[in-house]
């Protein structure tokens, strides 16, 4: 599995021929200073949206009408909001694993909010779990550290976490930790830092902190990738 770091939340995943794009925010970045970041993506079969504010979804419509063939799987009221535009949803809710061409995906619960900029509602915020013949990911969407997120291990072993680790309106770095621990994640990819004034972090001493407790924790920059 190849994962790409964009900035923020903002991943691309590929798994065999498939390219998933995970909450796309780059026009409304401060980290992005122009469009130059299309040139990057080539490709992109799904759409992953956590939630529905605006650092999360900002760039579905760009990326939808760039790529018409590009299915937006989210929430059920996420995909209906995309749907009313004219765009390709898999409208979903938390249940099941769903069977799609890379693997099964899972909605699961985050502790978090969910609203558009204009205000509708974006139905419940939420994480994925992904189960592939390359392993299994766990992306939590912005949340809190939570005791359901013990759950997520008992489906299988995981192979890397996405966690948000700026604080604030997320995670912190300790609860990260925390949340690892209750992951039984060894390898985490930390997302939701230092892209705003308020989400600032140390990385150095990030890094430090979760080696202390067994972990490793990757920061990748803008548009660099890792294979895992
Ligand atoms: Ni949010
Ligand atoms: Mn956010």
């Amino acid at each position: 599995m190849k994962v790409t770091f964009f900035s923020h939340s903002t991943c691309m995943l590929e798994i065999h021929d498939k390219c998933l794009l995970i909450d796309p925010f780059f026009s409304g970045n401060p980290i992005f200073k122009n469009r130059n970041f299309v040139k990057l993506i080539q490709k992109i079969d799904y759409i992953l949206l956590t939630h529905a504010h605006y650092d999360h979804v900002c760039d579905v419509e760009f990326f939808t009408h760039k790529f018409i063939n590009a299915v937006v799987i989210s929430n059920y009221e996420i995909s209906n909001y995309f749907d009313k535009k004219g765009i390709k949803t898999y409208g979903i809710n938390y249940g099941s694993f769903i069977s799609f061409p890379f693997g099964k995906l899972k909605y699961v619960w985050a502790a978090h909010s969910s609203v558009f900029n204009d205000g509708t509602y974006g139905g419940n915020p939420g994480g994925f779990l992904l189960h592939t013949d390359e392993g299994n990911l766990y992306i939590s969407g912005d949340t809190s550290v939570m005791y359901e997120m013990n759950l997520i291990p008992h489906f299988g072993k995981l192979k890397l976490s996405i966690l948000p680790i700026g604080g604030r309106y997320t995670m912190d770095v300790e609860e990260a930790i925390l949340a690892a621990n209750f992951l039984k994640s060894e390898k985490i990819l930390g997302v939701h830092y230092n892209t705003f004034e308020d989400i600032q972090i140390d990385k150095e001493q990030a890094k430090k902190r979760f080696f202390e407790k067994g972990k490793e924790l990757i920061l990748l920059d803008k548009g660099k990738t890792i294979y895992v």
